[in-house]
C-alpha cells in the first residue's frame, strides 16, 4: 500500500500558523488524500530535521516561515527564480530523487492580497518596508514589479537594510531610513518583523501615514496583531498576513500536488 504524502509547516515558533489548516481545507477539496502538520524546530537543529525530511520519501514539501527561510534556501539542491532572486524559501518541494528545491511565493501572497482582496493599488505608491529578513526580500521583489513611486526599508539592523539595497540596485533604488526614527508619511506600510509574534510595536506614529495609508502586517493573530490593533485604534486601513497565506497555500498547494 502506497503511504501517504506527507508535507510539513516549519518554524520557531510555529503553534500559531494556520497552515495545516488551510492545506488541509485544500486536500479536502480537491480529493487528495495528504497529512500535513507543523514541526517546531529550533534553529540549532534545523539542519539534522531537513535531512531527516530529505531521507524520508513520503514527505513531499515544507512550508517555512520565520526564522528558517534564509537558512532553509542555503540546504536546497536547486531553486525557482523567485527564491533565487532572495535567497530566501517560503516553500520547498522534494523530488522523486529527492532533490530539495526552493520555491518562493510570499511575494505573490501579498501583491496578490493586497491588490485583488483589499483592492488598494501599488501602482505609484510610496511603500515603506519595515524588516529586512527573508520574508522582507521577497516582498520587495514582488513591490518593485508593481512599479510603485517608491521603495523605502528600515530594520532595527541597519546592515540588513543596505543589503536589500545592494541586492535590488540592478534594477531598482531602494531607501534605506532610520529605524527608530521613522519620518516621512507611505501609502502603504508593510511590516514584515516578527515584532508582533514577540507582542511588539514598531516606532511608527499615525503621521507617518498619507491619507488613505494602508497598513499590513505579514504575521497573524485571531484577533490582529499588536499592529493591526494600533492601526484600528488610529483609524488606518489595515491587514494581517491571513490572506497572504491564503494566497500563497493555494498557489503552492496546486504545484506540489501537480493540479
Ligand atoms: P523572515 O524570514 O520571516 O523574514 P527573519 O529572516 O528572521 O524572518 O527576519 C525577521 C525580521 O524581523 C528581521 O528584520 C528582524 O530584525 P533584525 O534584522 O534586526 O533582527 C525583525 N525583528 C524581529 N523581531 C523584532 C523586534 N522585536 N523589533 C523589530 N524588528 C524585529
Amino acid at each position: 500500500m502506497k503511504t501517504k504524502d506527507i508535507y510539513h509547516v516549519i518554524g520557531y515558533p510555529v503553534k500559531h500558523s494556520l497552515s495545516p489548516k488551510i492545506q488541509m481545507q485544500l486536500a479536502t477539496k480537491y480529493n487528495q488524500d495528504i497529512a500535513f502538520t507543523a514541526v517546531e524546530i529550533e534553529p540549532q537543529d534545523l539542519e539534522q530535521k531537513i535531512q531527516e525530511f530529505k531521507s524520508n520519501p513520503s514527505v513531499k514539501g515544507l512550508s517555512v516561515t520565520v526564522p528558517h527561510k534564509e537558512k532553509v534556501f542555503a540546504m536546497c539542491d536547486n531553486s525557482d527564480e523567485l527564491a533565487k532572486d532572495v535567497k530566501a524559501a517560503s516553500n520547498v518541494i522534494f523530488t522523486e530523487d529527492r532533490q530539495m528545491i526552493a520555491l518562493n511565493y510570499d511575494g505573490l501572497g501579498i501583491v496578490n492580497d493586497i491588490k485583488n482582496n483589499h483592492k488598494v493599488s501599488i501602482k505609484n505608491k510610496s511603500v515603506l518596508v519595515i524588516g529586512a529578513g527573508g520574508a522582507a526580500k521577497a516582498v520587495v521583489a514582488a513591490i518593485i514589479a508593481e512599479k510603485p513611486k517608491s521603495i523605502t526599508i528600515a530594520n532595527r539592523t541597519k546592515s540588513k537594510a543596505d543589503d536589500i539595497k545592494k541586492l535590488f540596485a540592478y534594477k531598482y533604488s531602494v531607501d534605506v531610513a532610520s529605524f527608530e526614527n521613522i519620518t516621512g508619511k507611505y501609502d502603504i506600510v508593510i511590516n514584515s518583523t516578527s515584532a508582533s509574534i514577540d507582542g511588539q510595536m514598531l516606532p511608527l506614529s499615525k503621521d507617518n501615514f498619507g491619507e488613505n495609508g494602508f497598513a499590513y502586517d505579514l504575521m497573524y493573530a485571531e484577533n490582529g496583531t499588536i499592529f493591526t490593533k494600533w492601526c484600528d485604534d488610529n483609524n488606518i486601513k489595515n491587514a494581517d498576513g491571513k490572506g497572504m497565506l491564503m494566497e500563497l497555500s493555494k498557489a503552492v498547494f496546486k504545484y506540489w500536488r501537480n493540479l
